[in-house]
């Protein structure tokens, strides 16, 4: 079987997926090309391995890269277990100014206690949060955004990153996946 033959429809193409990945590079330039402290993008593996990859290339300022892993999801839905499984490589961030790269907010369940780590843990001066794709139906926990690409509806989307049973990541575009794929 194919990828396309498991993908219902396109929800958010290549072309606006780009678009956005720009206009949000140029936001956190705008924000950070003054400042006196160091930027730290960390990217949360795996899902936001395409858009921190993307967003790398679109900002033309001094940076640093790091990666956590954490994993909330079992399935189609989200557990609510927080699982650290790799710290990034620097123990302490008072010299930075960090922003986090995410593919999806969901439940908020991850993004809420990892940028409670960052700040209360590992000391960054200021954490800011870049989010592609928000479910806000979906929140059970208060998170705030700072740099937001696409609010979607509660449908399972995979591609661009984001995956089913961790397949669909290298679609270069989001897709809803038809039903029959997770029903089995
Ligand atoms: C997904 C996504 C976020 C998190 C969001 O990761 O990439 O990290 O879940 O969900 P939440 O808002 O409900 O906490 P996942 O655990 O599927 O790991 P992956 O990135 O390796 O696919």
């Amino acid at each position: 079987m194919n990828y396309e033959e498991c993908i219902e429809k396109v929800l958010v193409s290549e072309e606006e997926i780009k678009a956005a990945v720009e206009r949000l590079a140029g936001e956190i330039e705008r924000d950070f090309k003054d400042s006196d402290k160091k930027l730290l993008l960390i990217g949360i593996l795996k899902g936001s391995v395409v858009f921190m990859a993307d967003i790398l290339k679109k900002l033309n300022i001094p940076l640093e890269t790091d990666y956590i892993k954490v994993s909330s999801y079992g399935g189609t839905s989200s557990s609510g277990h927080i699982k650290l499984k790799a710290e990034p490589d620097r123990e302490d961030l008072s010299e930075y100014n960090v922003v986090v790269i995410e593919d999806i907010l969901d439940t908020g369940n991850t993004l809420s206690w990892l940028l409670g780590h960052l700040k209360d843990d590992l000391n960054a001066t200021t954490v800011k949060l870049c989010v592609l794709f928000n479910k806000p139906s979906r929140r059970k926990k208060e998170v705030k955004i700072d740099y937001e690409g696409f609010e979607i509806p509660d449908e399972f989307i995979v591609g661009y990153g984001l995956d089913y049973n961790e397949l669909y990541r290298n679609l270069p575009y989001v897709g809803v996946l038809k039903p029959f794929v997770y029903e089995g």
